[in-house]
């Protein structure tokens, strides 16, 4: 949580920065503030609300014509601390020494705090980030900051991306980072950090990722790197294919509007990347040791949120093809409550689009401790999870800005399908008709969202229909359960309306008794061998007098006067129809989040990268 921008070079640093936090708000949007950094002075503003207002504020600032060179920003997802200025960051330390920003939660601040009180240091804040402010005040005495840089790092625990300006140590910037994310960069006459690379991808596409214990000195000049000891480190930059427009919003009035849209072209290029007509072919872009697959005995699938859902399609896939493994998806969080088992006949596959949540991480390096293999499925080449694991595969979905996932987890799911298949073949334990039956169906699924991106006015007039119902009932069985679930977190994450998901036939065992004729229902009625069952569960729900929006396959006329609407998409193999569904769920969600004026891209209380546990 929390986006971070740093500047150091021989332009004005206030549009650098500016910007670079507007492409980052997602990550937090409390409050905002940045330091700029002047000859003799640094400059701290800071507001509660968005960085639209912070650059007003800035802009309406009279610097005396002066032009700052450097300097930071940050945008905040408040932990510790109510949501006001003074708790906004950045951090000033009482003798006006250090100014500092933070993006992660500092555990030990509590102790910290007490001890520097005691010894007549005045704190500012409620934040935990003022501690390390005001500790690193005292450890440093004047000259090269980094012995006080490596006993700040040192001292604390919990999570951290710093960046930081030192009064008297003009043109340089001081970053460290553990736990939470930080992109450093470096084109020539300036540098640059980020919490996230979208933010520096208008400057330059070569990056460098720090790692857990490393600390960062950049300078007009360069980076320089080093790890918490103070030991100098050799880093590689790694080349970031994203377009600087792929972040842009283009002619649309939100994010998640354009990445709804985006969605074939992302299955197109993830699909074609991996496969052959009718088969698979991940032998250039996943190598597993030989005989691998053969010796595993447990899959385990591990994300958390959207991410979770397509791990929960990808374990329904694989448990449906093949009956000798012991397959399973977790949410992250919990997994390392788990005995997970231990050793090399266990695989697991951890899912996040972001590659920093921090439950994700947590799980993966409890993986990697008890010896099981592990690949990722990241969107960001570079990111933590993407580094840390054995095997990393990219979904090629391009940035994503809006906070609800949509074209994030149809890559996803796409992806997590050709890697089972993938898996599978190599285990022997996928048929040849099996293969091409699925293959064929991916390959024809960017058509038929088309198809179904078509229909949007008609999705659109139903939301406004139905956006007064006091909450949704999303109903669906076996692979379309993870369909519902995602559905109606969309409509939790972006409309704020109470939205249930439930195996189709669990409703009688309970939440049957809340449905009236303000509850609508959305059942997943596809043409499959379950179709009658479901028929029968609307059945009791319209009974209820709940009103009913079925979805339900291109052709199936029949189902026109069960439910009060219906909405149509093409026909597609039942394992894959999760793929097709989604997509009128997204829009749905997107229609009636709209039509209650509610911020799309930026909900409340969210974060788009959950970088704390
Ligand atoms: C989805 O709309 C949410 N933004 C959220 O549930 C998200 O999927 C979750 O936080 C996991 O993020 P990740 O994929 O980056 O790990």
């Amino acid at each position: 949580m929390c986006g971070i921008m740093g500047y150091v070079g021989k332009n004005d640093a206030t549009q650098v920065i500016l910007n670079g936090l507007a492409k980052q708000e997602y990550r937090g949007y409390d409050s905002a503030g940045l330091a700029l950094r002047f000859d003799d002075s640094i400059k701290n503003i800071k507001i509660v609300g968005r960085v639209s207002e912070l650059k007003k504020l800035v802009e309406a600032s009279d610097f005396g014509g002066a032009v700052p060179a450097s300097g930071m920003g940050h945008t905040r997802w408040a932990t510790h601390g109510g949501v006001n200025v003074t708790n906004a960051h950045p951090h000033e330390s009482a003798d006006g020494n250090i100014v500092l920003l933070h993006n992660g939660i500092i555990e030990n601040a509590r102790e910290i705090r007490v001890k520097l009180e005691a010894e007549g240091v005045v704190f500012a804040s409620d934040t935990d980030t003022e501690s390390a402010c005001q500790l690193l005040a005292k450890l440093y005495h004047g000259g090269d900051a980094l012995p006080a840089m490596t006993k700040l790092c040192d001292s604390l625990t919990g999570a951290f991306a710093f960046v930081i300006l030192i009064r008297d140590r003009p043109g340089e910037i001081w970053c460290a980072r553990k736990g939470s994310p930080l992109v450093v960069a470096h084109d020539g006459g300036a540098s640059y950090c980020a919490s996230d690379p979208t933010a520096l991808l208008d400057y330059t596409h070569d990056l460098f990722f720090m790692e857990e214990g490393e600390i960062a000195r950049l300078t007009e000049d360069g980076c320089g790197f080093f790890g918490f000891d103070g030991s100098p480190r050799e880093k590689q930059s790694i080349f970031l294919q994203w377009d600087s427009v792929m972040a842009d919003k283009g002619h649309y009035e939100h994010f998640m509007r354009k990445e709804i849209d985006e969605q074939p072209d992302v299955l197109r290029l993830t699909i074609e990347a991996h496969t052959d007509i009718t088969s698979v072919d991940m032998e250039k872009t996943l190598k597993l040791p030989p005989g691998l697959m053969s010796r595993i005995s447990r899959v385990q699938f591990v994300a958390c949120g959207t991410s979770y859902y397509a791990a929960l399609t990808a374990c329904n896939l694989m448990e449906s093809l093949d009956d000798t493994l012991n397959v399973r998806a977790d949410v992250a969080s919990e997994y390392r409550y788990r005995n997970i088992g231990r050793g090399d006949d266990t695989l697991a596959i951890f899912i996040s689009q972001s590659g920093e949540t921090a439950d994700t991480l947590s799980a993966a390096r409890i993986a990697k401790s008890k010896g099981v293999h592990r690949i990722a499925i990241t969107n960001v080449r570079g990111s933590t999870l993407d580094r840390e694991v054995d095997h990393s595969l990219l979904s090629l979905a391009g940035p994503e800005i809006g906070v609800a996932a949509t074209k994030t987890f149809t890559a996803q799911v796409a992806l997590l399908s050709i890697l089972v298949l993938q898996l599978l073949k190599l285990r022997g334990a996928l048929s040849t008709t099996d293969e091409a039956r699925l293959i064929g169906g991916l390959r024809s699924i960017p058509t038929k969202q088309q198809a179904i991106l078509a229909r949007d006015l008609d999705i659109k007039a139903l939301a406004e229909k139905y956006a007064d119902s006091k909450g949704f009932f999303f109903i669906g069985r076996r692979e379309n359960v993870p369909l519902t679930l995602e559905g109606a977190l969309k409509l939790k994450e972006i409309a704020y309306l109470p939205s249930e998901a439930y195996a189709a036939g669990e409703m009688k065992h309970g939440p049957i008794a809340m449905l009236d004729e303000k509850l609508t229902v959305v059942a997943i009625v596809p043409q499959n061998d379950l179709r009658e069952k479901m028929l029968s569960n609307v059945a009791e729900c319209r009974a209820r007098n709940a009103p009913i929006i079925l979805l339900a396959t291109d052709g199936d006329d029949g189902v026109k006067a069960i439910g009060n609407d219906v909405i149509f998409v093409p026909a597609t193999e039942k394992e894959l129809f999760p793929l097709l569904g989604v997509v009128p769920l997204q829009l749905f969600a997107y229609h009636v989040a709209k039509t209650l004026g509610r911020d799309i891209d930026m909900p409340r209380n969210l974060a788009k990268s959950v970088t704390v546990e």
